[in-house]
């Protein structure tokens, strides 16, 4: 059974007996584990589902805490300074006392930190007074839950328990901005635009493109393709849907779908980011032919949207 729980502190309780805690960030669920307890983290692939070479973002109350386990140059402390709490991860070198579990990293000498936004999620770091690394709590190849009761389809069952923290704010997973090697590579676009990262440190590389190699050569596994399918094929940039496709809409919807998700009426690309997530879901039904997505513009949040949608897009094996 999986409780649902409001109290950060019973949830802080389980996480420090090694159990599996689901929590809310301001950007999706994540699924969090004691990142010092090799066990736990173990189990985080194994209720995940998730192969074992992606590693997982460590999650601190403050960015003191975080420092203490990874190398933060003057760039890492300036984008702490502009950005957390908040939807910004940082790749950073480990340092060679880290209390970091090696799997947390999947084995690698650098370590994502982020310090997130949102009241229950500090509380409970806080309270369990250790890092908690946590992927998004979804089964692997899913979308991203943005709602406890979207971790429970997941999750019910194979974790301890979920802290009900509410509707996530942002909807987006975090921007990950890989700064060890001395260059500053952006790993994953998220929450915080591209153009606020580069207000404070300027210019930052772009990765490479994501067929560019294979798998385990990837800077960051979080470029593979295949993280963020709903089991309907989608179609993006739509401009026009037929009457057996559900349609994801930005802005005045497509006339003739058979079922439609506004993701934001208006062309706010915040209120569209919040809602992607649970619009894939609420759209990815039975006896449709597929998901057809209206176009999203690429500044601000539109290059994170797009980016999901893309992985969402990409024909799986
Ligand atoms: O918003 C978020 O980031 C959410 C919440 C729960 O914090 N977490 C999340 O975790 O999206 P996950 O595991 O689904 O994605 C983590 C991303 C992956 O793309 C992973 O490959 C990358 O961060 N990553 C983690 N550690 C890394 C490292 N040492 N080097 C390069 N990429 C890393
Ligand atoms: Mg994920």
């Amino acid at each position: 059974m999986t409780a649902l729980l409001d109290d950060p502190l019973d949830a802080a309780a389980l996480l420090r007996s090694g159990a599996l805690v689901a929590f809310a960030t301001e950007t999706v669920y994540g699924l969090g584990a004691d990142a010092r307890n090799g066990q736990a983290v173990a189990g985080i692939f194994e209720a995940k589902g998730r192969p074992h070479f992606n590693p997982l973002i460590c999650h601190f109350a403050e960015a003191e805490a975080a420092w203490a386990e990874v190398r933060a140059d003057d760039r890492a402390r300036a984008l702490a300074a502009a950005f957390w709490p908040g939807p910004l991860t940082l790749v950073l070198p480990r340092r060679a006392d880290c209390r970091i579990d090696l799997l947390a990293g999947a084995g690698l000498d650098t370590l994502a930190v982020r310090v997130p936004a949102h009241e229950g999620a500090l509380a409970l770091l806080r309270a369990a007074a250790t890092p908690v690394a946590a992927p998004s709590a979804n089964r692997s190849g899913r979308v991203s839950p943005t709602s406890a009761a979207h971790v429970m389809e997941e999750l019910s069952g194979r974790i301890a328990a979920v802290l009900e923290g509410g509707e996530c704010a942002v909807g987006v997973e975090s921007t990950v901005l890989d700064l060890a090697g001395g260059g500053a590579a952006l790993l994953r676009p998220g929450g915080v635009p591209l153009e606020a990262i580069e207000a404070v440190i300027g210019p930052v590389g772009r990765p490479l493109p994501r067929h560019a190699g294979p798998a385990p050569t990837l800077r960051s596994p979080g470029m593979m393709l295949s993280h963020y399918a709903p089991t309907l094929p989608l179609r993006l940039d739509a401009r026009e849907v037929a009457s057996d496709e559900a349609l994801l809409a930005f802005g005045p919807p497509l006339p003739g779908a058979a079922v439609t998700y506004q993701l934001s009426e208006t062309h706010d690309l915040r209120e569209a980011a919040s809602r992607l997530f649970a619009g894939l879901r609420a759209l990815d039904r039975p006896g449709l032919r597929g998901i057809a997505a209206m176009p999203v513009p690429g500044e601000g949040l539109g290059p994170a949207i797009r980016d999901r949608l893309a992985r969402a897009a990409e024909p799986r094996e």
